[in-house]
């Protein structure tokens, strides 16, 4: 009996002290090649990083998901696909995005149309270079108006 006890307080601290392993500084990440993109289709990408907790990193983990949007040759806008209201995930439907668990809805630009979300889509920091799409991934705090990293 004590094993499994030990199992569930690990469990519960990795999950808890899990974290970015370059000490939540944001890098530049690979999120797709740029041919993938077509103009004004927006387009759902992993970001995929290395992990870390008490006891170990794990390399090339799913991290979080962005939107991104290409608007010409070589610019494409990045979104976190976190919902700031609550966290859930921003999808597409019907051309617009959307967040289904309580029914906000953004611009193509990000910006909240309606729903409880307090703010617009958080915009990332995105950039081509060698044929691939790279963002700057961050987290912001949930249910406020004001975008703050965290
Ligand atoms: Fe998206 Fe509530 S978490 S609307």
């Amino acid at each position: 009996m004590a094993g499994v006890g030990v199992a569930t307080t690990g469990a519960f601290v990795a999950q808890s002290e899990r974290r970015p392993a370059e000490g939540g500084a944001a890098t530049w990440r690979k999120v797709a090649r740029l041919d993938s993109l077509e103009r004004g289709r927006p387009l759902k990408a992993a970001v995929i990083g290395a992990v870390e907790d008490a006891w170990i990193r794990s390399p090339d983990r799913r991290i979080g998901s962005v939107w991104l949007i290409r608007d010409d040759e070589r610019a494409v806008r990045a979104y976190s696909a976190v919902c700031p209201h609550l966290g859930c995930s921003i999808d597409r439907a019907d051309d617009r995005f959307v967040c289904k668990c309580h029914d906000s809805h953004f611009t193509e630009q990000g910006g909240v149309v309606d729903g409880p979300s307090p703010r617009g889509m958080d915009p990332l920091e995105a950039r081509v270079a060698d044929g691939w799409v790279e963002v700057k991934y961050r987290k912001f705090k949930l249910g406020t108006s004001e975008r703050v990293e965290g």
